[in-house]
């Protein structure tokens, strides 16, 4: 029978966890809240009651749901066994570190009830390795939130090797009642489904900008002028540095080593310029949000080019079983803010075109990650 969730622990205070609280918190499910000390999880609350505000001000959010919230449902925790103890699921969002979280999930198991579902928010790692910390590999997902988890609709819920179609029919349900999209990923692949067709496009612009091939202002300020809601530097920096790092370096060890990041997004995360959350990244967030001088746009790539990157890497995951064409589509559109999904653009354009340029785009930048795959060069991103 499929677990009802009534009551939820979220395992992490920081940027993704007090979003993943809050929007749980929406849905009248009361959450318990853990990190590791008062300041951590002090901090996560108050940003959860700043949103609300924020939301409730807009007529986005009911004032008694956003009372009750304050006053009885959320319920803060520094105690780990207190947290999960009454948990119908427990969601984890700690720092992207394997061991850390399997450890984690070791003192989740511990303390939680026989029947609690378990559920990494992990940005790409693999759930399944995840699980093989606890006894309930069956009981274990991902439920893959984007940032700011409150805004962006897409929660990917991922099925790992042992999990259970009762976990799946259960994190599905919930994230409908969350009034999210919730798309299955059906195999546990690394970066999922959207950090994934990312990854290619990602690279390509740390390679732009390490080359010197245009300045972060004038990249975002063009892909601002072409409808982004952020350009890419500035979104690196709003999910945070050391997090563009890891996920480049996860896939660098487990897909190629030419996912690996680039030598100044490196250095950056070494300085301690990691964002928003230091005041410092590829721009400087000390007095709020960047003023981007859209002025400065200059068209000195082609702009297609990351939309070509995003459908070749797709069919890769399509090839594998992980999803279908349309499943990356309704996983773009819902994690970006983008209007459009690249397959739905991609079916306006040649296989002999998309080939072609991604031929050049392999060879001009010496990535052999950029390169048609098969299916590309069949035609068979059309279907
Ligand atoms: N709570 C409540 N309201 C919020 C909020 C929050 N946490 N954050 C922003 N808002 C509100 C603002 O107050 C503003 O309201 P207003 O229009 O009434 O003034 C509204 O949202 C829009 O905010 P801004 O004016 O600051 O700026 P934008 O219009 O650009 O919207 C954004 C902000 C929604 C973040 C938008 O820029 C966006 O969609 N950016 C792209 C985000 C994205 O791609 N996220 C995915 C990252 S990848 C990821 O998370 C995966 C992980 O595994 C790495």
């Amino acid at each position: 029978m499929a677990v009802e969730i009534n009551n939820v622990a979220v395992i992490g205070a920081g940027d993704m966890g007090h979003g993943i609280a809050e929007v749980v918190l929406l849905a009248g499910i009361p959450v318990h809240l853990y990190d590791i000390n008062d300041a951590a999880v002090d901090k996560g609350r108050q940003r959860i009651f700043d949103s609300l505000d924020k939301l409730a001000s807009k007529d986005r959010a009911p004032a008694d749901l956003v009372e009750a919230i304050k006053g009885k449902l959320l319920t803060p925790a520094t105690d780990l066994a207190e947290a999960v103890r009454g948990a119908d699921l427990v969601i984890e969002a700690v720092p992207e570190v394997l061991d850390l979280k399997k450890q984690v999930f070791a003192d989740i198991e511990a303390a939680a009830p026989a029947h609690a579902l378990f559920a990494s928010n992990t940005s790409t790692m693999s759930i399944t390795e995840i699980a093989s910390a606890t006894q309930r590999p069956d009981k274990m997902m991902g439920l893959h939130f984007f940032n700011p988890a409150v805004l962006m609709k897409l929660v990917e819920v991922v099925r790992a090797d042992e999990t259970s179609d009762e976990t799946i029919a259960a994190g599905l349900a919930l994230v409908e009642r969350l009034g999210k999209v919730g798309v299955l990923v059906r195999k546990d692949t690394p970066g999922f489904i959207a950090n994934r067709v990312n990854a290619a496009p990602s690279t390509l612009i740390g390679e732009i900008v390490e080359r010197g091939e245009i300045e972060p202002e004038a990249l975002d300020a063009f892909m601002r002028f072409i409808g982004a809601p952020m350009g890419p530097c500035e979104l690196a920096d709003y999910v945070g540095i050391d997090v563009a790092v890891n996920v480049a370096k996860y896939f660098a060890r487990t897909l190629h080593p030419d996912y690996g990041p680039p030598a100044h997004l490196l250095k950056m995360a070494e300085a301690g310029d990691l964002g928003k959350k230091t005041g410092r990244g590829y721009f400087d967030w000390s007095s709020g949000r960047p003023e981007i001088d859209l002025s400065k746009a200059t068209i000195k790539f082609n702009p297609m080019a990351p939309i070509f990157l995003q459908i070749n890497e797709a069919t890769k995951l399509v090839e594998d079983g992980v999803c279908s064409i349309n499943d990356v589509d309704v996983a773009l559109i819902n994690s970006t803010g983008n209007p459009m999904g690249p397959m739905s653009v991609g079916r306006s354009i040649s296989r002999w075109d998309l080939t072609d340029q991604l031929e050049q785009l392999a060879a001009n930048y010496g990535k052999v990650i950029f390169g048609p795959t098969q299916k590309v060069r069949e035609g068979g991103h059309k279907h």
